[in-house]
């Protein structure tokens, strides 16, 4: 799967023949400013919750590609709304086969009201199983007992993790729950674009590898590629 960061949460995940667009900000976040949103790909946008910092791109990218916006039932009714044209509303708990895979709406801790304050549903991660690998999502959210749920039943070959603390759990508690949802492959979000979510990365980096376990932080604009493990 080659995984490409646009800055803050979101992502661009291809797999099997599809790109999947996480928790889009990128037009108003200082940190991204060199992307240009006109050129982001995608044929899916999942979002998380309803938060400004996740959704704000979200109806502008959908638009120019056509794409499925993918989120709780609540977000889902607010960006009809916004004239959404495709969408694919679920909750947590459920799952849906899509053409590149399975996706499964997990348990988050956080909240999720929507930037003009509409009620937004319970905050959600994601659980994306494909022939080209299984990957979790967990949106914004603490460090919960839930992710062992999610570690007993699946193999994870990634995991993408908020490590900036403050609004979410920090990096000491996403080691953590590394082990809860038994993965030793993490993408970092959720860090440095705000004041008070700022940290040290390679102070970060080394308490994972301390731990066994690898934290990628992709620079914004880079892609990587994973592989499936066997
Ligand atoms: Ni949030
Ligand atoms: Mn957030």
């Amino acid at each position: 799967m080659k995984i490409t960061f646009y800055g803050h949460s979101c992502f661009a995940v291809e797999i099997a023949g599809k790109v999947l667009l996480f928790d889009p900000f990128i037009k108003h976040n200082p940190l991204s400013s060199h992307i240009d949103i006109d050129k982001i790909k995608c044929d899916y946008i999942l979002v998380s919750h309803g938060h400004q910092d996740h959704i704000a791109d979200a109806p502008h990218i959908a638009h120019n590609n056509n794409a499925t916006i993918i989120s709780n039932y609540e977000i889902i009714q607010w960006l009809k709304k916004q004239g959404v044209a495709k969408t694919h509303d679920m909750n947590i708990g459920g799952h849906w086969m899509f053409d590149f895979g399975k996706v499964k709406c997990v348990n988050a801790v956080h909240s999720s009201s929507m930037p003009d304050g509409t009620y937004g549903g319970n905050p959600m991660g994601f659980l994306i199983e494909s022939s080209e690998g299984n990957f979790y999502y967990s949106g914004d959210t603490a460090l919960t007992y839930d992710m062992k749920l999610i570690g007993d039943h699946k193999n994870i070959d990634v995991a993408f993790l908020p490590i900036g603390n403050n609004f979410t759990m920090g990096v000491d508690n996403a080691i953590i729950a590394c082990n809860f949802i038994k993965c030793n492959t993490v993408v970092g979000l959720h860090y440095d674009s705000f004041p008070p979510i700022v940290i040290d990365k390679e102070e970060a980096k080394m308490k994972f590898a301390n731990a066994g376990k690898q934290l990628i932080l992709i620079p914004i604009g880079d892609t990587i590629e994973l592989n499936k493990k066997l």
